[in-house]
């Protein structure tokens, strides 16, 4: 049994113009996004998922309507992870609410070909102090999904949310690109005790893919402008009983 998906991250409309002052609206975004749904639409994939960062102004609802549009041009399910743009770096319930009514649930799960496939709200790991127990929610909420997942012996429990755990060292200090260690100690525990098969971010605007025991940390470039040497681009990930393999595809 085999299954293929893709993974798009950071489509943050408006962020081009953000970083170049003498350009303004999303038509950078526009063209990148239009792209990477023409593609997918001819990989013709199971799914996408994609890991946060819609719109680079989370007070800017025509945007998001413009993302719900473009999405629903895909040929195939889409489901969406909250990123800081979307939320802010200090998210409140009100950030959290918005985000709901524009894009669903801010955290869920669901099973396709006997995988699992967990969405994680990552901005309350990274800050919780206006959303109090947000944090310990989202850890909750992901050791009971992986306690489901392991009893109905899924061949992979996948794991996507925004911002990556850690760039190099799981030991690394705390900054504003990665988890902080206590959050991350936690879901790092889980991943090993799980025997999770591989975790999806994005938040960086590049590629970096690491290992973590047995867990494949990927973390993939942009829709958006890039801020790594790799191009804006989407991963093709595909899934058999025993494998997980993915190539990143330039835009
Ligand atoms: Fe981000």
């Amino acid at each position: 049994m085999s299954l293929k998906f893709v993974q798009m991250s950071d489509p943050q409309l408006g962020f081009y113009a953000s970083r170049h002052p003498d350009t303004e609206g999303i038509d950078y975004e526009i063209k990148n996004l239009s792209k990477a749904i023409e593609i997918t639409n001819q990989i013709s994939p199971d799914f996408v998922i994609t890991t946060g960062d819609l719109m680079q102004d989370r007070l800017e609802s025509s945007h998001a309507d413009i993302v719900k549009k473009m999405y629903s041009e895909l040929n195939c399910n889409y489901y969406f992870a909250p990123g800081n743009a979307d939320l802010t770096n200090t998210p409140e319930f009100e950030d959290i609410e918005r985000y709901k009514k524009r894009f669903g649930s801010d955290h869920y799960s669901f099973y396709h070909m006997n995988s699992q496939f967990i969405i994680l709200n990552s901005c309350v790991l990274q800050d919780w102090s206006k959303v109090a127990g947000e944090n310990t929610k989202q850890i909750t909420f992901l050791e009971q999904q992986l306690q489901n997942g392991q009893q109905k012996q899924s061949s992979h429990q996948l794991i996507f949310m925004h911002h990556p755990l850690f760039g190099t060292d799981p030991e690394e200090d705390d900054d504003h690109m990665v988890l902080p260690k206590s959050q991350r100690a936690k879901i790092l525990n889980l991943l090993d005790l799980y025997k999770v098969s591989a975790v999806f971010t994005g938040h960086w605007h590049a590629n970096n893919i690491l290992t973590y025991k047995s867990t494949q940390l990927i973390t993939s470039g942009p829709i958006t402008f890039p801020l790594g040497e790799d191009p804006s681009g989407i991963r093709l990930i595909e899934v058999d009983d025993d494998n997980l393999t993915h190539e990143y595809i330039e835009l």
